[in-house]
């Protein structure tokens, strides 16, 4: 290889991610091991669940990475890893696990910003120039920035309380659609995207959050009350059960995926006001990605087309594998920070480097 190569090793969350890249972003090796079906076999991530599942699985993870490319640890010029944001037990997996691997061999290592990773990932994809403007929106966040450079971000806004994915979650488990045909195996994010096609969202009109509040920030905690008093009612109607409700859970699946879409292009537009304004994006290609695992969403996708064509944008969204979360996308942060020589320490040198947040 006359590229330099990075492993990228991601445990911020609930998926152990690993992948080798070199400097153009050809994926060399990968290995990906999700705990979702564990966690939604007890209705939400617990952890010291994840942190043990982590533990398990991290040196297999690493290991199939490296083999599948075929690259040895020493022909590595660096291993990145993300640090930040996650589940405190489960970054320290990867953590732990990425300091004993770089003094072993001797490598440079690049702590990581798991939102600057969704934020970089479409550049892997295609050539996307700074400035842009990004909408991250995952389990554990949303956020609206302006990137205009690897490390250099300007923050616009962000949730007040929970994040979009976060609130699909819980509206799924509240309807217990993990009990629905095709559902069992879906995050609650996928379950709502597949039981909408086929219902009625005007049957529940939700309003959209933060109607006279004019900021880039975002709220879905009051939208959730909303949806559980929509079900709570209709189980009352009904005469059943919590989480038996069975008529309407389509028209509710739709009814949310939309307000949740509707919200996010509302802010977003907002966003893009503001950075016209201010002539922040480019005047000749303005670009708006789309990441995180809520961009793989195709509905959202379209309501955010919708609003892109309308002010002379242009969207763009990694396919759905490369918005979850993955080791890939924490490799070509490695690449892009390596490129640029920022923020790669030596092997001995402690992680007292605080990436910045976009
Ligand atoms: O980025 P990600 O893998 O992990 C975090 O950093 O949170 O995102 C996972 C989130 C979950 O909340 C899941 O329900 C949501 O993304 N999600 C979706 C879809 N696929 C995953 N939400 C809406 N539609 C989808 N198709
Ligand atoms: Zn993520």
């Amino acid at each position: 290889h006359y590229s330099r190569l990075v492993l990228g090793i991601e445990t911020s969350c609930d998926d152990t991610g690993a992948a080798v890249l070199d400097e153009t972003g050809t994926i060399l090796g990968e290995s990906l091991y999700s705990q979702k079906e564990v966690h939604l076999r007890t209705g939400g991530i617990i952890p010291t669940v994840a942190q043990q599942l982590h533990r398990e699985s991290i040196e297999v993870v690493v290991h199939e990475a490296l083999e599948r490319s075929g690259v040895a640890p020493s022909q590595l010029s660096a291993v990145a890893t993300t640090v930040k944001p996650g589940l405190a037990l489960s970054l320290g997996i990867g953590l732990e696990f990425s300091k004993k691997f770089v003094r072993k061999h001797n490598k440079p290592f690049i702590p990581i910003h798991h939102m600057e990773a969704h934020a970089l990932t479409i550049r892997m994809l295609q050539p996307v120039p700074f400035p842009f403007l990004v909408l991250l929106v995952s389990g554990g966040h949303s956020l609206l920035a302006v990137a205009r450079g690897v490390d250099d971000f300007l923050h616009l806004g962000h949730t007040l309380d929970e994040a979009p994915g976060d609130t699909l979650d819980k509206v799924a488990r509240r309807l217990s659609l993990t009990k629905h045909p095709n559902c069992s195996t879906l995050s609650g994010g996928q379950a709502i995207e597949l039981l909408a096609r086929s219902g009625d969202r005007r049957k529940f009109p939700f309003r959209t959050p933060m109607g006279r509040i004019y900021d880039c920030c975002f709220s879905f905690a009051g939208l959730r009350s909303q949806i559980t008093m929509s079900i709570m009612k209709k189980e009352a109607e009904e005469g059943i059960e919590q989480g038996t409700l069975l008529s309407c859970v389509n028209d509710i699946a739709a009814a949310t995926q939309h307000t949740v879409a509707v919200h996010l292009a509302k802010r977003t537009h907002r966003a893009i006001l503001f950075c016209k304004e201010n002539g922040l994006l480019s005047s000749e290609d303005p670009i708006l990605v789309m990441s995180g695992g809520v961009a793989s969403n195709q509905y959202i996708r379209k309501t955010l087309t919708v609003l892109t064509e309308k002010t002379g944008l242009r969207l763009l969204c990694p396919p759905p594998r490369f918005c979850t979360d993955n080791g890939v996308m924490i490799a070509w942060n490695g690449v892009e920070r390596l490129r640029e020589g920022k923020g790669i320490l030596s092997p001995n040198e402690d992680v007292c480097y605080e990436p910045k947040a976009p």
